[in-house]
């Protein structure tokens, strides 16, 4: 800050005032006034003052101090601490006012909270100018205290009350700048949920279900993470089946109570001798889910899905094997003109064995012979760990692969495509 200190008119001698501006020069610094000027002034001194947008005052002759005025002239003027020489003498100049003022600007020269509570520390801190204030009380007459103490007080509390604006002003501003970046713009348009669909090898296993429900067949659901024993050895498979080893099958932390390690299931068979053992015959059910294996190429997913049909009683025989998949496959692929073939084959757990073949009468897979499903009449080891006598109980089962089954009714050529989450084509079969 600079003060522009002019003198009092031209009845006064000049350097009575030079000496006294000298004498003043270290008060002003106090009041953290560095440059002092003094310079002749007329009537027109508002007008200088006013250009200059500096502290206009006059220095007292007769006192040390000096004495303010708030002057209607320069009110326009930034800084209107004004010295008259008619009114010296009758207001007593408080640099407290200046540092009021001071404070005040320093406060809202701040940008953020911390910056604040820096000028905050000028002012009301330790050795605040405030504080050194209060601490120079100490030096006077106890009737001047008591007047000056309240002095400093209110100026003390406009700095207080001061601060206290400044900092609800940057704590609103911070708020408003944060409620602006996080707004959100009520007027875009919505994007819409937009329409989800049934999977394809869902329809596949909806369809199925279907399908055996409305010729009397259960429909049971099991563990995709199965024990060796339901999996492997109660379906007659021997110790060096190929399915057995590591590069096949997914094992998993954890062994069964036989101490042998948990998979995920590799096929829907296991759920043939857990529903026998919790259900009499006549056993009549399918059993759709997942199915895994160490396997990945254009016909082949690590994860799959599987159906596994199972009829079991006193006399079910290799003819309705043929009549419920011939019906099925009409059914599911809605033509009566194909044709399925049984070719022997060789499965652990079924005496004999056979895959089923499909083959279309027309379309673009005319004539060709489709491997579909794995088949067989149910071995007597089977029967036995189903808990069944195997001299009273006869019949069938198949798995057939419910991605195989999508993929022949769609013309899929690649099954990966199921499981890639690609919209555009999980789309088309909606
Ligand atoms: N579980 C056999 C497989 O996954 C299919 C099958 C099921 C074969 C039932 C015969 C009877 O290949």
């Amino acid at each position: 800050m600079s003060l522009l200190c002019c003198r009092a008119g031209a009845t006064r001698a000049a350097q009575v005032l030079d000496g006294l501006a000298a004498r003043v020069a270290p008060a002003l610094r106090d009041c953290g006034i560095q440059a002092v000027q003094v310079k002749s002034l007329n009537r027109r001194g508002a007008e200088y003052a006013e250009k200059d947008n500096g502290f206009l005052c006059v220095l007292c002759a007769s006192a040390v101090r000096f004495f303010v005025l708030h002057v209607d002239t320069l009110v326009k003027c930034r800084d209107f601490i004004f010295y008259h020489p008619h009114e010296v003498g009758k207001n007593r100049m408080n640099p407290l006012d200046q540092i009021v003022t001071q404070a005040i600007a320093d406060f809202a020269a701040a940008p953020d909270a911390a910056a604040l509570e820096n000028a905050k520390a000028l002012y009301l801190g330790k050795s605040g100018q405030i504080t050194e204030q209060m601490k120079s009380l100490g030096k006077l007459a106890p009737d001047e205290r008591k007047v000056q103490g309240a002095v400093i007080n209110v100026a003390k509390e406009k700095i207080e009350n001061a601060l206290t604006a400044r900092r609800e002003a940057l704590a609103n501003a911070q708020m408003e700048a944060r409620l602006n970046a996080e707004a959100i713009d009520v007027t875009l348009p919505g994007r819409g949920r937009g329409m989800g669909g049934i999977h394809p090898v869902m329809r596949t296993w909806q369809r199925v279900e279907e399908i055996f429900r409305s010729i009397g067949f259960d429909v049971a659901d099991g563990p995709e993470i199965e024990n060796d024993w339901t999996n492997f050895t109660a379906l007659n498979s021997p110790e060096n089946h190929p399915a057995r080893s590591m590069q096949d099958t997914f094992y998993v932390e954890g062994n069964d109570t036989s101490g042998k390690p948990l998979l995920l299931r590799t096929h829907t068979s296991p759920m043939q001798v857990r529903y026998a053992r919790m259900n009499k015959p006549p056993i009549k059910v399918i059993a759709p889910g997942r199915t895994y294996r160490v396997d990945s190429d254009a016909t082949h997913s690590p994860m799959f899905h599987q159906v596994e049909g199972l009829w079991i009683a006193e006399d079910i025989s290799f003819a309705d094997l043929k009549g419920v998949y011939l019906n099925f496959v009409k059914a599911f692929f809605e033509t009566d003109d194909l044709q399925v073939r049984f070719r022997p084959s060789y499965f652990p757990f079924t005496e004999p064995s056979a895959e089923i073949d499909i083959a279309f009468g027309s379309g673009p897979l005319k004539g060709r012979w489709l491997e579909i499903s794995g088949s067989g009449q149910v071995h007597p080891s089977v029967i036995k760990n189903m808990g069944l006598d195997p001299e009273q109980y006869i019949g069938f089962a198949f798995g057939s692969g419910l991605e195989r089954l999508t993929m022949l009714r769609y013309g899929v050529s690649d099954l990966r495509l199921f499981y890639e989450g690609d919209l555009r084509f999980l789309k088309q079969f909606n």
